[in-house]
């Protein structure tokens, strides 16, 4: 939701700023911009829609500067324009944000009225006015930008420099930001992709934190003003996973990676096959249960977490209560003693979720908090008590694929450890389903070497007006998960329904023109599905089967069928995935959308 990027550097910064901007594409592509202090001028090229257009009119005109800031934008405040793209800036001042300044009416009419020119419908544009104004009443640059800060309300990163001084200056408060070193200079970064080729380095900055670099020197401050700590980690090692390699996509590419990134999950946590062990949550070994669970995410990982609520409570018997955390954060949630909390995101970024976070432990600190998370230095990891990570790698397109199936396998994991602790699992049953989830990874390996299955489905989209996904237990939330992959990214108009409620009132949606992706799978309430299946059979939808059950064993006469590996109660989501992943994948393409970088979405909504 937006990619910022600062460079204090050696020698001239432009292309330093475009690649960063380049990885951060994922963040939002409907404008981009930079800005480059000059000798006595801020230079600034901005472009709307994709980068490719910025990097084409910086090749006409070029621009050359050792300190400088960029923006690829996700609209939030004014249409994507150039007047809207970022950088914004008065004369002498030019920022970049990550966030919503929630105030910005209020500062908008009083700046306005001390003689400030807006040029955008941002909330953004604010910024550089009331740092200008503080900066003319304040001699002291250090005191000017705490007092602007003071004055925003909202979430931000943010980026800035200024056309008399040399010095890059930065702040985070409820958007992510990083400060990075390395040999060409000095970074700040929405995200440390931006920065994996130029730095050795870097420092996640905390909440509140803000302060200013040049090449000499670095200073960060706390929100109330005194002096922070600047302790560098080394980067970690990211190059290679943020490159396509020979593939035409990198959602195909993620796609691809499940069958390792399956493999890197048991290795972490049931290497010998038989225990499970989190090292990152000692409070799952060492705590009782708790008499409840909560768990909070968006899109996806919500999804995935409805799956985990079969799992958990048939084995622990308390209630598993799951909610979209933008529900859940305002809906006045009654919480209670002896709840764990548990957040899903890929990102650890997600704003609702990370504030239902928040609100969580403001309520009952007392409660333990875990979050399964594929981005190890994020916000929403900090700030929990424990902590499974996902180990899928930089999943850059903007359809979770491998985070996906990553959350599925490790919430496989924690139930299966759980069920442990509560006695509800004999250790030999452990280790068979430990085993069947090892399998998976060949099972999908194995789906995955023979795509072409997969293109007959293609063609049934042709004509279609739309598409249903039925399923049953945790067949339903990868029905939802089926349907908000193919509209994500193909712009069809796709339901996910529990398959036994759809004949209260889906069914009048189906015709001749209809796709409906039934998914029967052994271990979930097969013949009721099947039942469900002759039901839409009879009014003459176009049926697509995943299954895992042989044709002769259950004669169904669709047309269209997928054969999947059989998998056990924890193991066949991960396998029936696949198919749903590729469909989307296929019909985007055959419709000629833009895979990776969907229409209105980004990949990390740290706006609410
Ligand atoms: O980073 P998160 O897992 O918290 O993101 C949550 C959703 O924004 C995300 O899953 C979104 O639905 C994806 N575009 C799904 O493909």
């Amino acid at each position: 939701m937006c990619g910022i990027i600062g460079a204090v550097g050696l020698n001239n910064i432009q292309n330093i700023l475009l690649q960063s901007l380049k990885s951060m594409e994922y963040r939002g592509y409907d404008s981009a911009g930079i800005c480059i202090q000059g000798e006595q001028h801020l230079h600034t090229r901005k472009a709307k829609g994709k980068l490719i257009n910025l990097e084409h009119l910086l090749e006409q005109s070029p621009l050359t500067g050792s300190l400088g800031i960029g923006h690829t934008r996700w609209a939030t405040h004014g249409v994507p324009e150039v007047r809207n793209a970022h950088p914004h800036q008065t004369e002498s001042i030019a920022i970049v944000h990550n966030g919503i300044i929630e105030n910005h009416k209020q500062l908008r009419e009083s700046l306005s009225a001390a003689g400030a020119t807006f040029d955008s419908d941002t909330d953004s544009e604010t910024i550089p006015w009331l740092w200008q104004q503080e900066y003319t009443k304040n001699n002291n640059p250090e005191i000017a930008f705490h007092n602007t800060l003071n004055q925003l309300q909202g979430a931000f990163a943010i980026a800035g420099i200024q056309a008399n001084e040399h010095k890059l200056w930065f702040a985070r408060r409820g958007s992510p930001l990083l400060l990075a070193k390395g040999e060409a200079g000095v970074f700040v970064a929405s995200d440390a992709l931006a920065v994996g080729t130029v730095a050795s380095h870097v420092i996640y900055l905390q909440e509140g934190q803000w302060g200013w670099s040049d090449l000499e020197h670095i200073h960060i401050f706390n929100e109330d003003g005194s002096q922070a700590a600047i302790q560098w980690e080394p980067m970690p090692e990211m190059v290679a996973a943020t490159e396509k390699g020979p593939y035409a996509h990198y959602m195909l590419k993620e796609i691809h990676e499940q069958p390792r990134v399956f493999l890197d999950i048991l290795n972490a946590y049931a290497p010998d096959k038989q225990h499970i062990h989190f090292p990152q949550a000692a409070f799952i070994e060492n705590d009782p249960l708790p008499s409840r669970i909560i768990m909070v995410a968006c899109g996806t990982s919500y999804h995935a977490a409805l799956t985990a609520r079969y799992w958990l409570e048939r084995y622990l018997k308390i209630p598993v209560e799951v909610d979209v955390a933008s529900e859940f954060r305002y809906r006045d949630p009654v919480i209670g003693d002896n709840t764990w909390f548990i957040t899903l995101s890929q990102s650890g970024e997600t704003a609702d979720t990370l504030e239902a976070l928040r609100l969580f432990k403001q309520q009952t600190p007392q409660n333990k908090t875990l979050v399964f998370c594929n981005v190890a230095s994020s916000s929403m990891v900090r700030e929990s008590d424990g902590v499974i990570e996902l180990y899928a790698g930089p999943e850059i397109g903007v359809a979770s694929t491998k985070a996906y199936t990553a959350q599925l396998l490790a919430l496989a994991l924690f139930s299966l450890k759980l069920a442990s602790n509560a006695n509800a699992m004999p250790p030999e049953e452990t280790t068979k389903h430990i085993q069947y989830l090892f399998d998976a990874s060949q099972g999908v390996e194995s789906l995955l070497n023979n795509t072409p299955i997969f293109d007959k489905l293609t063609p049934l989209f042709s004509q279609s007006h739309g598409a249903l996904f039925l399923g049953r237990g945790p067949c339903y939330p990868l029905a939802l998960e089926g349907a908000l992959k193919l509209k994500e990214i193909s712009y069809l108009h796709a339901e996910g329904y529990p398959a036994g409620e759809m004949k209260h009132g889906p069914i009048a949606l189906i015709d001749e023109n209809l796709p409906v992706i039934v998914l029967a799978l052994r271990q979930y309430h097969l013949d009721k599905v099947i039942s469900n299946l002759h039901e839409v059979q009879a009014r003459g939808a176009k049926v697509i089967l995943i299954t895992d059950i042989p044709e002769k064993e259950y004669p169904t006469n669709v047309d269209t069928i997928i054969h999947i590996p059989e998998g056990d109660f924890f193991s066949a989501p991960l396998l029936a995935s696949i198919p749903l992943q590729y469909l989307a994948y296929n019909v985007a393409r055959f419709k000629g959308t833009d895979v990776d970088q969907p229409r209105n979405l980004a990949k990390s909504v740290t706006v609410e």
